[in-house]
């Protein structure tokens, strides 16, 4: 969907939407369409119980007297009390009002109201953003839609005469195509993103200026990420790790390392996952996808900052060359593990990423994104925050700073010198899950902190958020694009020269 700006209403075609706050009330601009159609708006209001609630929206067709093929007024909630996600919430209820309804284009009325408790560009901004978040549609592989069934809406036009609002938007814009790469990474199914097609694609980003090196097998080997390579002994497919780098900063200044689980696929391996949803396991590369898509962003909006990005690639099968129950492999940083259980691969993988990105790029900090755990799923839900994990209190205080100003939140949960020790083993030096399920998001963070060599280093269990079954906040079912707003943001806020 294309998004342009015009400080006055041109033509009167396609739709028309206006904002409401409770009341209902419309601003200036919105009354006088109410009197043009004789009073339409206001009988829509009493006749379908719309008072201006956030998520209420109403729709009135063919109003008289108008050129518009129909109006809609979306509700704001109490005025005074509009935040930037509210008004990203209220475009997105738009958009999903009209994606598939039959129009093509939308005007939209981002001044009609005074008193909001925003600022007139803020609030702009953030409509457009919220509209442009709930436009993606991951349609590619749908050949027999019926037409009425298909994306219709094609052009917003966000009226306001607010000023800086084309420019606040052009750099959110930025950031949304980094949302949207991380979208469609997640939502191409396992034969299609493998360890090697997923470093390809990353590879395409050097055209927005990063530096792409991937690592494949032999490499690895000569490196010694054995537990990496471990995961995917069992794959057809061969291990990568793709390592990318955005100088946006300072020459010589410490970059910042994020770091993202890659499972292209997880069948478990030999600790087999059963079948039921086991589909799901096409995104157990989310981490990694989240990853590349804030990597894009900060290219695009030329972030000044040097940031360092390591996905480890990997599919994990049961094959007759599969790592076992029982194995002992020994990781890059020389610490030995037992591997008790297949389908605790993530942990592996990040294991030598993290070892190897504080080796080599001395960062100021890491932060790491994964699907690790089907427990932080139990713990926190799905669609309403992600796990962190540090005992770095900056770390913590950044990321719930940047989850709350994002809509990405976080919730933080413990890390101790007790669990540290359920993952203690008797023939290695750890095992690769803790003794029975009890906390098993949280051994899962203690195991990756003896990797991380006391670098200010922070864990993010996405396994609840990459995914949803249903609509939510700004997206449709299916990738959510969770994570690229949260590391973009806590990136400027903490990293960034001004
Ligand atoms: N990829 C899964 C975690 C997961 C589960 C993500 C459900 C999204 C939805 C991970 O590799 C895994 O299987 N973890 C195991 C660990 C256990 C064997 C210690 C788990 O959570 O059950
Ligand atoms: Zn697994
Ligand atoms: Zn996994």
């Amino acid at each position: 969907m294309k998004i342009s700006f015009n400080e006055s209403l041109q033509k009167e075609t396609g739709a028309l939407a206006l904002f409401a706050v409770e009341g209902p009330r419309l601003g200036a601009g919105g009354e006088g369409f109410d009197k043009t159609t004789g009073g339409a708006l206001e009988k829509a209001f009493k006749a379908s119980r719309f008072t201006g609630k956030p998520g209420q929206v109403v729709s009135i067709l063919a109003p008289a007297n108008l050129g518009f093929s129909r109006v809609v007024v979306i509700g704001l909630g109490k005025p005074g009390d509009v935040t930037t996600l509210k008004a990203e919430n209220a475009g997105a209820t738009l958009v999903a009002t009209l994606l598939r309804s039959g129009e093509e284009k939308v005007s939209v009325l981002t001044e009609s109201l005074s008193e909001l408790g925003l600022a007139g560009a803020d609030f702009g901004c953030h409509v457009a953003i919220g509209m442009k978040l709930r436009s993606y549609h991951f349609s590619k592989y749908l050949t027999k839609q019926p037409e009425t069934k298909k994306v219709s809406l094609k052009e917003a036009v966000l009226v306001s005469s607010a000023s800086g609002l084309e420019k606040a938007y052009g750099e959110a814009g930025q950031v949304l195509e980094g949302v949207f790469l991380t979208r469609d990474l997640i939502s191409e199914p396992a034969n299609v993103i493998y360890p090697a097609s997923f470093a390809a694609k990353i590879k395409e980003l050097e055209k927005d200026g990063i530096e792409v090196e991937i690592l494949g097998e032999k490499q690895l080997k000569k490196i010694g990420m054995n537990s990496l390579l471990a995961v995917g002994k069992g794959s057809a497919h061969e291990s990568h790790v793709a390592i990318m780098k955005w100088n946006g900063g300072k020459k010589g200044d410490a970059p910042l390392g994020f770091i993202g689980k890659g499972v292209t696929f997880d069948t478990g391996g030999i600790s087999l996952k059963p079948g039921a949803g086991m589909e799901e396991m096409k995104w157990d590369m989310g981490g990694a996808g989240i990853v590349t898509g804030t990597m894009k962003a900060l290219a695009l909006r030329k972030a000044k900052v040097n940031v360092i990005g390591i996905v480890g690639l990997v599919e994990n099968m049961p094959s007759s060359t599969a790592q076992r129950p029982g194995d002992v492999v020994k990781s890059l940083s020389g610490q030995t593990i037992e591997v008790l259980n297949t389908d605790a691969e993530g942990r592996m993988v990040l294991a030598d990423i993290l070892w190897y990105c504080q080796d080599r790029f001395k960062p100021k900090a890491m932060i790491d994104l994964a699907t690790l755990t089907g427990a932080i799923i139990v713990t926190l839900g799905r669609g309403q925050f992600a796990g962190i994990f540090t005992d770095n209190e900056d770390v913590a205080k950044g990321l719930e700073a940047a989850g709350n100003k994002s809509g990405d939140k976080v919730w933080r949960l413990p890390l101790n010198d007790e669990y540290d020790k359920w993952i203690n083993c008797d023939i290695a030096d750890m095992k690769n899950m803790g003794d029975g399920p009890n906390a098993g998001s949280i051994t899962a963070a203690q195991f990756l902190k003896r990797f991380t060599n006391d670098v200010p280093w922070a864990h993010i269990d996405v396994a609840g958020m990459v995914w949803t079954l249903k609509p939510g906040r700004a997206w449709d079912k299916g990738a959510t694009g969770y994570g690229v707003r949260l590391l973009d943001q806590y990136t400027r806020d903490n990293f960034e020269s001004k």
